[in-house]
């Protein structure tokens, strides 16, 4: 047992091994690998389906396995009416996060196997959760603009069925290969906080409800998944390129961050984001995308030239999810339904493990100190 006084406080638990984990490796030299694939080798050449199997089933899918895992995913999406009503009441100015967050921990007391904890059942639960988050924002979206979420097409898969139930109309082909894009790169990365979160309230043996909740609580922060929507609050801030560089000077002389720039791991270009650039490349006829991706080539130029750090996730994929037509108070949540698929698998990573995470923390407050009755303080 190491002595109270000998601790060494890592702060940040920067560079700490928390646990062994097979599902994802985040290299600080720019690379990503799920489940040993790189990441370079999956985009563009999988769906988003095929990538939530890999994470949960640890391999991917042959045609027939895939088929069927969409179906299942298919009729999954389809949530329990008292949480479609629970949405509905939700006063709209609510942030679809906090909307999320409680939906998730909702589901819980409608979850169809209560109470079996079997690594069956909890893979099936994982199945269900990856169908209805996506649902969840989907009923948030619509339910605010008085519509009915239509219901998932036999013939498209997963990640379209998410966008066509969100907006309502259906995604022609560029739209569909960004969705499954986006989806794919937000999957899992290793352990970031949110899932790290997950996996903490996972090694309690608690419920997959309640990890996946602290999960969503964590990925909501500005400093996690809630950067993306501080990007698009300063892409609107920006009128025009010229002003990009006055801009972002201006906040770094005051030492602000800037949002979606920096990374705990990567000490290089983050691998996510040349396939982000490369999908808005692909919009680039749209001329609002075209202006926006502009603003952020000269920010990225500018950031790297004061501080010589690059952006991340983050920071291209709000530009993507506005080319969706996605509002930017669902850009976090965009986020959450793809990671839910990282989170799960973790999460049944976790309960194999099977050891309690419980770090120590170092004392340094005051012993001994005199009580003094309450008449007296
Ligand atoms: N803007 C300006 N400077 C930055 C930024 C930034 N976005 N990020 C890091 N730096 C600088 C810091 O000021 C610090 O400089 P210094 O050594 O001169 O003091 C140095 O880079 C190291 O930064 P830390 O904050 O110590 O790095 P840390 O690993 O603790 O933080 C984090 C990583 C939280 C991502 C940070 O880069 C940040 O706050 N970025 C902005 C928010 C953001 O984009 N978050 C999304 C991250 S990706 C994700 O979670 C999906």
């Amino acid at each position: 047992m190491i002595k109270d006084s000998d601790r060494v406080v890592v702060r940040g638990l920067r560079d700490v091994a928390a646990a062994e984990t097979r599902l994802s490796y985040v290299d600080v030299n720019g690379f990503l690998y799920y489940l040993g694939y790189n990441i370079d080798d999956l985009v563009e050449r999988v769906t988003y389906a095929e990538v939530a199997y890999l994470l949960i089933h640890k391999q991917l899918p042959n045609q027939q396995q895939l088929d069927n895992f969409r179906t299942e995913l298919r009729f999954a999406m389809k949530l329990p009416d008292p949480i479609v009503d629970s949405i509905t009441r939700t006063p709209k100015h609510c942030h679809p996060m906090d909307v999320l967050r409680t939906e998730v921990s909702h589901l819980a007391e409608y979850d169809p196997e209560n109470n079996d904890f079997s690594d069956s059942a909890n893979m099936r639960r994982a199945i269900r959760l990856i169908a209805q988050v996506p649902t969840i924002l989907a009923t948030v979206h619509r339910s605010r603009l008085n519509q009915q979420v239509p219901e998932p097409k036999r013939e498209f898969c997963f990640a379209q069925n998410f966008l066509y139930m969100f907006k309502g109309v259906v995604p022609d082909e560029a739209e569909t290969n960004v969705i499954h894009r986006y989806m794919s790169l937000h999957a899992d990365h290793g352990f970031n906080a949110s899932t790290f979160a997950a996996r903490v309230t996972a090694s309690t043996n608690s419920d997959m409800y309640s990890a996946v909740t602290s999960a969503i609580g964590t990925l909501k922060g500005p400093l996690h998944g809630g950067a993306s929507e501080k990007v698009m609050e300063m892409l609107d801030d920006i009128n025009l390129e010229e002003e990009v560089e006055e801009y972002i000077n201006g906040l770094l002389d005051d030492q602000k961050k800037i949002m979606g720039f920096g990374h705990r791991v990567y000490r290089a270009q983050d691998p996510r984001t040349k396939h982000l650039r490369g999908m808005l490349e692909d919009l680039s006829h749209r001329d609002r995308t075209l202006g926006l991706y502009r603003k952020c080539v000269k920010i990225e130029e500018t950031v790297y030239g004061r501080k010589k750090i690059y952006p991340n996730v983050d920071f291209y994929a709000a530009v993507a999810m506005d080319a969706l037509g996605v509002p930017k108070e669902f850009f976090t949540s965009f986020f959450a339904a793809s990671r839910i698929s990282g989170w799960v698998a973790h999460v049944i990573e976790q309960y194999e493990d099977g050891v309690l995470l419980r770090p120590a923390s170092k004392y340094v407050g005051e012993f001994n100190r005199p009580f003094v009755p309450i008449e007296n303080r």
